[in-house]
C-alpha cells in the first residue's frame, strides 16, 4: 500500500498532459471506475483494519482531491479544441452567445398573486382535473340534467353517456375537495376552464378562473364581502371601487356578482359569488345545519385585463412576443 501511494505521488508531480486527449487518459489512468489507480487503492483498503482504514483512507482521500484540482485547474486554462481546425477557427473577440431571459405570461403572474394572497389568510391551494364527469361538474352542485341552467355554460363533451367533458368552470373542485376533507377548510383552486364560447366575438374558447371556498361554522355573508374586498384591493395595490349585485347561481344562496371600476372599461364583471347551497353540501354530506360556506369564481383574463389596462383580451393567446415581453421586469 505504501509503495503504490509513493508511486502515485510521483506521478501527480509529473502530472503534466500535452492535450485534452492527454489529460483525458490521465484522468482514467487515476480516476478511472474499474482500474483507475486511485479507485484500486479505496478497493484494496477494504481488507485493512478500521485503525489502518482511517489512516489510509484519509492519505487516499487527499490524493484523491489533489489529481481532481490539477484536472480542473488544466482544463480551466487550455481551452481544449478537438482538432486544429477548430483551433485555428477559434476568435476569442468574437461576441458570447446572448441568452435571452424570457417572462412570466401575465396570466400566470396574476394567478401566482392570488395564491400568495390567500395563503396568507390561511387558504390552501389545491388543483382539479380539467376532464371532468357530469356529477362534478352539474349534478353535484345542484344543476340537474335538463335544467335550464345548463345552458348558461355551452359544454364541450368528450363523450356522452356517461357524461364526460372539459369541466365548464372550477366550481367542480368544490365537489371533489368537499367529498374527501372534512370542515373546517379554506381552499383555493385555479386552472383553465372550457366553454363554447365562440360566437361573441371577444372570447375564447378557454380561459382561466381562480375558485375559493371556505366552510365553517358561522360563516356569513359579510366574511365573503369581506374577502372579496380583500383579494382586489390587494392585489391592485389600492382602493378599488367594487360593486355587489344580486345574481343566480344553483350552487350558491343567495348569489352575487362582483363588478370592479376602473376609468378606461368602466363596471367589468369579475366573478360571480354566494353562499353555498344547502343541496350542494347535502351532496358532499356535509351537514348544513352545523356548516355554511362561502365560494367565489374569478375570471383571470378580466382582472388581469383591469390590471394591466389590456384592451383586448383576445391578445392574451396570440403569442405576440412584443405583448409578453412587457412583463419582463414582472418577476
Ligand atoms: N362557477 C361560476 C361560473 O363559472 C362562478 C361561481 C363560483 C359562482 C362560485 C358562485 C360561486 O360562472
Amino acid at each position: 500500500m505504501e509503495k503504490t501511494i509513493d508511486n502515485i505521488k510521483k506521478e501527480i508531480k509529473n502530472f503534466n498532459p500535452k492535450d485534452y486527449y492527454d489529460l483525458e487518459k490521465l484522468r482514467i489512468k487515476f480516476l478511472g471506475k474499474k482500474k483507475g489507480m486511485i479507485t484500486l487503492l479505496f478497493k484494496e483498503l477494504k481488507k485493512f483494519t478500521l485503525h489502518e482504514k482511517k489512516i489510509f483512507g484519509k492519505i487516499i482521500n487527499e490524493l484523491k482531491k489533489e489529481i481532481q484540482e490539477k484536472i480542473e485547474i488544466f482544463s480551466l486554462k487550455h481551452k481544449c479544441f478537438k482538432n486544429k481546425e477548430e483551433k485555428l477557427n477559434f476568435d476569442p473577440s468574437s461576441p458570447g452567445k446572448f441568452i435571452e431571459i424570457g417572462s412570466m405570461h401575465p396570466i400566470s403572474i396574476i394567478k401566482n398573486r392570488i395564491i400568495e394572497i390567500f395563503i396568507k389568510i390561511g387558504f390552501s391551494y389545491v388543483d382539479g382535473p380539467e376532464i371532468e364527469d357530469d356529477w362534478h361538474n352539474f349534478t353535484a352542485l345542484n344543476i340537474p340534467t335538463d335544467h335550464p341552467s345548463r345552458e348558461m355554460q355551452d359544454t364541450f363533451f368528450l363523450y356522452k353517456n356517461p357524461d364526460i367533458l372539459l369541466r365548464t368552470h372550477t366550481s367542480s373542485v368544490q365537489i371533489r375537495y368537499m367529498k374527501k376533507h372534512h370542515p373546517p377548510f379554506r381552499i383555493l383552486s385555479i386552472g383553465k376552464v372550457y366553454r363554447n364560447e365562440t360566437v361573441s366575438s371577444h372570447s375564447n374558447f378557454m380561459f382561466h378562473q381562480a375558485e375559493g371556498f371556505y366552510i365553517d361554522k358561522k360563516v356569513s355573508f359579510s366574511d365573503l364581502k369581506q374577502t372579496i374586498f380583500y383579494l382586489i384591493n390587494s392585489i391592485f395595490g389600492k382602493q378599488v371601487k367594487i360593486r355587489f349585485r344580486p345574481s343566480y347561481f344553483p350552487f350558491t344562496e343567495p348569489s352575487a356578482e362582483v363588478d370592479i371600476y376602473s376609468s378606461s372599461n368602466g363596471w367589468l364583471e369579475v366573478m360571480g359569488c354566494g353562499m353555498i347551497d344547502p343541496n350542494v353540501l347535502k351532496n358532499v354530506d356535509i351537514d348544513s345545519e352545523i356548516h355554511s360556506g362561502f365560494a367565489f369564481g374569478i375570471g383571470i383574463e378580466r382582472l388581469a385585463l383591469m390590471i394591466y389596462n389590456i384592451k383586448d383580451i383576445r391578445i392574451y393567446f396570440n403569442n405576440d412576443i412584443r405583448f409578453l415581453e412587457q412583463f419582463k421586469s414582472e418577476f
